[in-house]
């Protein structure tokens, strides 16, 4: 029988959710939204007609629901969570996981103690240049990698001016956790090996300058907080003496917006990377998967040529999360990974803090 799903906070983001979950053959039965305004145009816009403002009143009318998406601001990702755990319900929540550590840690434990599933939407993981990459890891070409550099650098991209996005106790801070898909998907291709050490700065020239501010997010909200930082930049050393460079921004003079994970491997190096289509210049963003080797005696350049997906494994990584319910696909993230995540980003904004590096493991 198809699983039943259904979805708490259905703004800009639901839609990836719904396309995702209907593609592997689930059905979105219901929506819970705490702006009336907000689950009424869902419902029309997904033809889902059963819906709610609170997830209980949810939980309590549907009482054959398998898993929800939670999709609203990161400050409600932790409560929402452990409310839907405790209803039995399988979990697939946006990233960031929540606001810091100390939250995932009960998140992946309540998940354990319920024996339910907890996913999050590390959605780069679930692009077709990271399905190919796996290939090549999995099979031994690259070896293991030593170094890689994170980036999601941004030039004009705040997403809004004292919105839940600029304030801290609702967002958990700017584009470190905002943006750390690469930081995740490096980690990824790495093994999710154990951090040792971070050391961060961040940087908060321009959040306040409406000239940086992005095409998309959410409007401006007057008299509002913005107290998050504009961009950083971080060092990582793991355990296994792996090390990870972080550059993510909302707001810095950069070329353009790139996002990309670059690694260097014992047996080849290799990238993925989106530069973001540049108005007037590009007609789309342009994708990119690559690999470094050296072969008969010269140095290689391999270009690896995958399907073209504009979102970026958003709708993927759903269907992922569905698939697993059905036991038809593995998990492309498991929840634990994303404690490791959250202790490095909590080590950026304490290293930036104090000035020193943070020790972690
Ligand atoms: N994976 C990605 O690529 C990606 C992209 C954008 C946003 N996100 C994440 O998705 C989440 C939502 O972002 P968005 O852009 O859709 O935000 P949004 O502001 O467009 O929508 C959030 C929705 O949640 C609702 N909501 C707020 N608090 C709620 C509560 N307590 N209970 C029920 N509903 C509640 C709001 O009314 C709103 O409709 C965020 O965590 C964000 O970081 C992920």
């Amino acid at each position: 029988m198809a699983k039943k799903i259904g979805l708490v906070g259905v703004g800009w983001m639901a839609a990836y959710h719904v396309a995702g979950y209907r593609s592997a053959g689930a059905d979105v039965v219901a929506i819970a939204d705490n702006n009336p305004a907000a689950a009424k145009a869902a419902s029309q816009k997904y033809g889902v007609d059963r819906i709610f403002g609170e997830p209980k009143e949810l939980y309590a009318a549907i009482t054959d629901l398998d898993a929800v998406s939670i999709i609203t601001p990161n400050a409600f990702h932790y409560p929402l969570v452990m409310e839907a755990l405790a209803a039995g319900k399988h979990v697939f929540c946006e990233k960031p996981p929540a606001l810091n550590a100390a939250e995932v840690g009960e998140m992946v434990d309540a998940a354990d103690k319920a024996g339910k599933t907890l996913m999050f939407n590390f959605n780069n993981r679930a692009r077709p240049e990271s399905y190919a990459m796996r290939e090549y890891l999995r099979t031994g070409a690259v070896g293991r990698i030593n170094s890689a550099q994170a980036t999601w650098i941004r030039r004009n991209g705040i997403p809004g001016f004292g919105g839940w996005f600029t304030t801290k106790k609702l967002s958990g801070g700017g584009p470190v956790i905002d943006l750390l898909h690469m930081i995740d998907l490096a980690l990824h291709f790495m093994g999710y090996p154990e951090p040792q050490f971070v050391l961060g700065q961040t940087f908060s020239d321009f959040i306040d300058n409406k000239e940086f501010k992005g095409p998309w997010g959410i409007p401006d909200v007057e008299g509002g907080v913005t107290d998050v930082e504009a961009s950083a930049h971080a060092f990582v050393t793991f355990k296994s003496g792996q090390v990870l460079s972080i550059r993510n921004s909302w707001a810095e003079m950069n070329e353009r917006e790139v996002v990309s994970v670059v690694f260097q491997g014992q047996k080849a190096g290799g990238k993925i990377q989106r530069l973001f289509r540049v108005e007037g210049v590009d007609a789309t963003c342009i994708d990119s998967c690559e690999l470094y080797t050296q072969e008969n005696g010269f140095p290689v350049n391999r270009t690896i040529i995958v399907e073209a997906d504009e979102t970026m494994g958003r709708t993927r990584s759903a269907k992922n999360f569905a698939l697993v319910l059905e036991g038809k696909e593995a998990p492309l993230n498991v929840a634990r990974e994303a404690l490791t995540l959250m202790k490095i980003i909590d080590g950026i904004y304490a290293s930036a803090k104090s000035g020193r590096p943070v020790e972690i493991g």
